[in-house]
Order: structure tokens, then C-alpha cells, then sequence
């Protein structure tokens, strides 16, 4: 198929809409190999061309500043969520799947789902993890020092998670491939339809009936995160079949994420031996410093929101039923925000860094994050004396992920 049918096809995806006065042009695609291939130049580049962008390609608009990635994120009453996250509207073409009940709805049906997992979630629920988290975090940085040098991708970014997520969910049947596969599917569904989505949605057949079977009542341990969501379904709070939907978001957006953070972690200490020095000497750095990792390197990198109404941000018009693709990723490295937005400091504490998103639905999946991550980095802080990189690492094109592909590393013994 020609580029030229290709962009016909995507514009009817989502209402195209003409720039607005002031927006500046830009005939990019944001989902091709090339910007994909170097998110960083292209959050330089989005950032300089103004608070806004219209991309020409799709008929829509982009933001990467802070200030006004923010209020487009935040704002749910006029950026909806229900029109989809991604480049489709909603409104206009049906999702490849039953949307998400917590990412993909608004207000006040939102606060049904959000209450449930917010609860099931909690920090006092997560804590009682930090144990399994911990033991599980100590055994396997025993196993990666025995090794010596590995790809920390498959060996330790992949390995983390699957080895305490779905224990945490209650899956009684883990499937490390097809957990890691579903991910790769429900992020990358988010752009356009181009070879890089078809690869990953060419894998449903295999797992997406795998996935809705693990979200099942009957298929959960009685203890975990999906027996507790099926509890609120006995209370009356949402249906049995709701209960099912939200187990399925806590496997579209529980794995590929953390993968994708504590991969990236790994290679913010490869390339920074002081810092790990300084998590060395203070362990108690290791939440700070995947904060600052998560800042630094976006996993989620870019989530659209769609505008319900004609309005306006910072000055620039924004025409009613205008997609937003929102860069996360620019806006966590936008230097009005951030002094010295490349260096890896992980004593900054950057709070509101949107890597986690903002407003009413920013993860909330997010303490489950941090337990993983302060477990592993408490582990390794203790254990490994030296993080080296051990080859080139090597980036994998993502939709809205920015993940690591591959990344050898040697780990030294203390
Ligand atoms: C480092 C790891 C993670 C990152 C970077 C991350 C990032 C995000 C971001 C950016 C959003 C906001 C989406 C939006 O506003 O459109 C979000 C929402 C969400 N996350 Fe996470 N996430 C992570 C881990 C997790 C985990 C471990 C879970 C599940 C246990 C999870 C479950 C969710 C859910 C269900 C939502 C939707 C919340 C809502 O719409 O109210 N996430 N996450």
C-alpha cells in the first residue's frame, strides 16, 4: 500500500482537523521507524516547534512541553479518555477490543472502577508484598552475579515482574511470553495501523484468549489482586464481568511497563557509575533513583487524549474533536522544567514528572511499581559492586513504550 492510501486511511481513524492560527506545521510521522528509532531528538524537536504541533500526516496535533502536556493530560473534562488513548476515536471506529473500563472511560463512571483498584492496590495491600518482593529480588541478582554478564532485558527486566506480578495477580498459569506478547499488543494498538502494529497484533489468535481465560474467577488463586477485585463484584461495588475486565487491565498494564522501567533503570546506572556509587553508599536512594530513571527515560512515552469541546491552552486554539498525541517523554526532559533535563541525578526527586501520568488517571497501578522497583534496586545496591555495559544496547520501537531491546551488561560481585 502506497504512504499516500496509508494516510487517507488513518485520517478517517480520528476527526482530521485544520492547523490552528499560530500552530506550526510539521510533516513528520511519529510512529515511523526513524523518530521511533530516536525518541530524544524528537522530543528536542517537538519541544523547540512550539506548546503545540500540528502533525499534517495524521490531521492532528502534538504537545511536548511540560506546561502544556499537563493540562492536555490532566484536564479530563475537556480531553477525554473515552474517545481512546490512542490515534482511533472511539467515537468513530470501534477499538480492537472492549475498551478499557478505568483507562478508556470518564467521569463518573470512571470513580466505579478507579475506587475498586485504587483499594486493591493500596500501600498497605502492597506492603504485605514487600516481603515476596524482596526474597524473589535477593534470589534472582544472586543468579545474574553468578552469570556475570547477561542481557538484562530477558534476564532481569523480564524475568523481575514475571517472577512477582501475576503471583501478586493470582494467575495460576503463568505464561511469561504470552504476558510480555499482550503488552506489546495493547501499547502498540495505540498508533497507526503500519507494519509495526500488525507484527505485534498478529500474535492475538495465540493470546488474547489466553489472557481473557487468566482473567476468570475460576482461574485466580483465592488470594491476590484479582481475588480482591472479584470481592468488590460480591459487595455489589461492579458486576462479576467488570471484575474480569479489570483484572484484564491489570495485565495490559501491569507487566510490559515494569519491564520496561527497571530495564531502563539498569541503563541509567550502566551509563552513570557514580550515581550507582551514590545508591551503593545509600540504598535507601533506590525509590529516588528509579523515580529519576522513570523521568529520564518515559516508558510510556505517549498517550493521546481527544478534546470534547473547542478550547484553548497557553494561547494556542484547540478545535473541538482534535486528537492530542501528549509526549510524555518530551515533556519529562523539557529543560523549563527540569535544570540539566539529560543528567541522570538520583537525588533530584522530580516530583510531577509525568511518567506515570497526572490527574485523575495517573496509574494506579504505581505502588505496585515502586515495590518492584525498591526491591530489585535495594538488591542489586547491596549485592553488585559494578553495573558495565557489556555490548551495545539497543532500543526497541514502540508506539507509546519506550523499552529496551537488548542491554549486556556484567554485574561485579561486592
Ligand atoms: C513503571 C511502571 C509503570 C508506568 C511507567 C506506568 C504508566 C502509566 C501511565 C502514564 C498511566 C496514565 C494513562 C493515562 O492517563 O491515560 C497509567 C495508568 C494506569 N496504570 Fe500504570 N504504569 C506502570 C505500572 C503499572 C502497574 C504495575 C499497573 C498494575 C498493577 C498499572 C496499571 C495502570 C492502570 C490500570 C492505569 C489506568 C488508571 C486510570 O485510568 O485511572 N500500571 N500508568
Amino acid at each position: 500500500m502506497s504512504v499516500q492510501a496509508d494516510t487517507v486511511r488513518l485520517v478517517e481513524e480520528h476527526v482530521a482537523i485544520e492547523p490552528p492560527d499560530g500552530v506550526a506545521v510539521w510533516d513528520i510521522d511519529p510512529y515511523g521507524d526513524e523518530v521511533l528509532a530516536d525518541l530524544p531528538a524528537y522530543y528536542g524537536e517537538l519541544r523547540a516547534r512550539g506548546g503545540f504541533v500540528y502533525l499534517s500526516r495524521y490531521a492532528m496535533l502534538a504537545c511536548g512541553r511540560y506546561r502544556e502536556t499537563k493540562e492536555v493530560f490532566s484536564d479530563w473534562q475537556r480531553f477525554v479518555s473515552s474517545r481512546g488513548v490512542g490515534l482511533t476515536d472511539f467515537k468513530l471506529q470501534k477499538p480492537w477490543r472492549p475498551p478499557s473500563i478505568i483507562l478508556e472511560v470518564d467521569p463518573p463512571y470512571h470513580a466505579r472502577t478507579r475506587t475498586v483498584m485504587t483499594r486493591v492496590m493500596s500501600p498497605r495491600a502492597v506492603a504485605e508484598l514487600k516481603q515476596a518482593f524482596q526474597a524473589a529480588a535477593d534470589t534472582l541478582v544472586d543468579r545474574l552475579l553468578s552469570k556475570g554478564t547477561f542481557d538484562a532485558v530477558p534476564d532481569l527486566a523480564e524475568a523481575y515482574p514475571t517472577a512477582v506480578f501475576p503471583q501478586a495477580v493470582g494467575l495460576t498459569e503463568i505464561d511469561t511470553r504470552r504476558l510480555i506478547d499482550y503488552g506489546a499488543m495493547v501499547f502498540n494498538a495505540l498508533g497507526p495501523d503500519n507494519a509495526l502494529r500488525r507484527k505485534a497484533m498478529a500474535r492475538g489468535p495465540d493470546v488474547v484468549p489466553w489472557i481473557m481465560e487468566q482473567c476468570k474467577r475460576e482461574r485466580l488463586a483465592p488470594q491476590g489482586f484479582g481475588a480482591d477485585i472479584y470481592a468488590a463484584a460480591d459487595q455489589g461495588e461492579i458486576t462479576s464481568d467488570e471484575a474480569g475486565m479489570l483484572v484484564r487491565s491489570l495485565l495490559s498494564a501491569g507487566v510490559d511497563t515494569t519491564v520496561t522501567g527497571l530495564g531502563s533503570a539498569i541503563w541509567c546506572f550502566a551509563g552513570n557509575p557514580a550515581e550507582f556509587d551514590r545508591l551503593k553508599a545509600n540504598p535507601r536512594l533506590a525509590l529516588p533513583a528509579f523515580e529519576e530513571a522513570l523521568r529520564l527515560t518515559s516508558p510510556v512515552h505517549s498517550f493521546c487524549r481527544t478534546a470534547n469541546q473547542a478550547t484553548e491552552v497557553n494561547g494556542t486554539p484547540i478545535p473541538q474533536d482534535a486528537k492530542i498525541l501528549c509526549v510524555l517523554g518530551a515533556a519529562n526532559l523539557d529543560p523549563d522544567q527540569w535544570p540539566q533535563p539529560d543528567r541522570f541525578d538520583i537525588t533530584r526527586r522530580p516530583i510531577g514528572h509525568l511518567a506515570f501520568g497526572v490527574g485523575i488517571h495517573n496509574c494506579v497501578g504505581q505502588n505496585v511499581a515502586r515495590a518492584e522497583a525498591d526491591a530489585l534496586l535495594t538488591a542489586i545496591a547491596r549485592k553488585v559492586d559494578a553495573i558495565e555495559f557489556a555490548g551495545a544496547a539497543v532500543w526497541r520501537p514502540g508506539h507509546a513504550i519506550h523499552a529496551l531491546d537488548s542491554l549486556p551488561v556484567t554485574f561485579r560481585a561486592r
